[in-house]
């Protein structure tokens, strides 16, 4: 949330066991505004029908575009838990889904050796000694969840198909306890980068949303809803120079986390008027990407 900014959570509710329904798409536009989170009509389009279809959104886009922001900005808008799901390579169930608990397990183990005949041997596979992971948590929880599975394509393959399964019934097995089930199925959150694609049959269960770089306008409103009360100079400076830099054939392009950013640089430096060459490092995180806008003078002007 913006600093300085006031938020009031859950202007949607979704009861805990109950289908979500979040009204209509104006009013999730309304609600993840209220959160500081500026989504465009088919954003919020596709929201409100994840909802209603009970289906996962999965959300394309360059860096920094709010992805992530938008399960961050529906759970606040909800009042749902966010359960989060970061993916990495060689990601397995232990770290999605569920672990046991080894070293109280072992603990449990010599107690029981300790003080033999005193209590009914552990249970070393119940519930007891078993650690909740994102996956399991977000199936237990007992009230309204957003789950985010966020930047799924640097898992493998092998995780993206148990996922699937995952997806489709929301219920999994866990061979020593038996099948668990969601009592009501979280709002899901899916996101890529798109550093490889994503297999046919995962795509096919959800609701597929490209989210673009915003219009200029756009942007500068999302600048003004994060740092509210910012100068009319800075954030106008901003927009202009990040959509000059988009134009570039550069490495990689700013995001809008990154105009959010560089703003921000602008407003502690209390000088909105700062060279813009000199806070290049804010939106650019390429050596050669740097270099090339001082070298061509992109930036003159602004
Ligand atoms: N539509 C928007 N409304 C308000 N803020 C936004 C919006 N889009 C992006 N932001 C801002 O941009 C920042 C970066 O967004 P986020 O981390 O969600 O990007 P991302 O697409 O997940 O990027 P990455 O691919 O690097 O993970 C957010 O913290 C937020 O400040
Ligand atoms: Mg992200």
């Amino acid at each position: 949330m913006p600093p300085g900014a006031e938020r009031g959570g859950g202007e949607l509710s979704i009861a805990a066991g109950e289908a979500a329904s979040l009204g209509t798409v104006d009013e999730v536009a309304a609600a993840l505004a209220g959160q500081g989170y500026l989504a465009d009509r088919s954003l919020a389009t596709a929201i409100f029908l994840g909802a209603e279809l009970e289906l996962p959104v999965l959300l394309e886009g360059e860096a920094g575009v709010g992805k992530t922001e938008t399960a961050k900005a529906l759970a606040a808008a909800t009042g749902a838990r966010l359960v989060r799901l970061q993916c990495h390579e060689g990601m397995d169930l232990h770290h999605a889904l569920y672990d046991w608990d080894y070293a109280r397990q072992l603990l449990s183990l010599r107690a029981a050796e300790l003080a033999p005949g005193a209590a009914q041997p552990p249970e070393l596979f119940g519930r007891e000694f078993l650690l909740r992971r994102p996956l399991l948590e977000a199936l237990e929880h007992p009230g309204p969840v957003v789950l985010l599975i966020d930047e799924v394509d640097r898992a493998d393959d092998e995780f993206e198909a148990f996922l699937l399964e995952l997806l489709s019934d929301f219920q999994v097995t866990i061979p020593e306890l038996g099948t668990i089930r969601a009592e009501g199925r979280p709002l899901v959150i899916v996101t890529s980068n798109r550093t490889r694609e994503l297999h046919d049959a995962l795509k096919r269960r959800c609701l597929y949303h490209w989210i673009d770089y915003p219009s200029r306008e756009r942007e500068e409103e999302i600048v003004r809803a994060r740092l509210p009360g910012v100068p009319e100079a800075i954030a106008a400076r901003v927009c202009t120079a990040v959509e000059r830099l988009r134009e570039e054939e550069l490495y990689k392009l700013p995001g809008v986390g990154e105009t959010v950013a560089w703003a921000r640089a602008l407003l502690a430096l209390g000088a909105p008027n700062a060279p813009l060459a000199d806070t290049l490092g804010v939106a650019l995180k390429v050596r050669e990407d740097i270099d090339r806008v001082r070298e061509t003078g992109v930036l003159s002007g602004v």
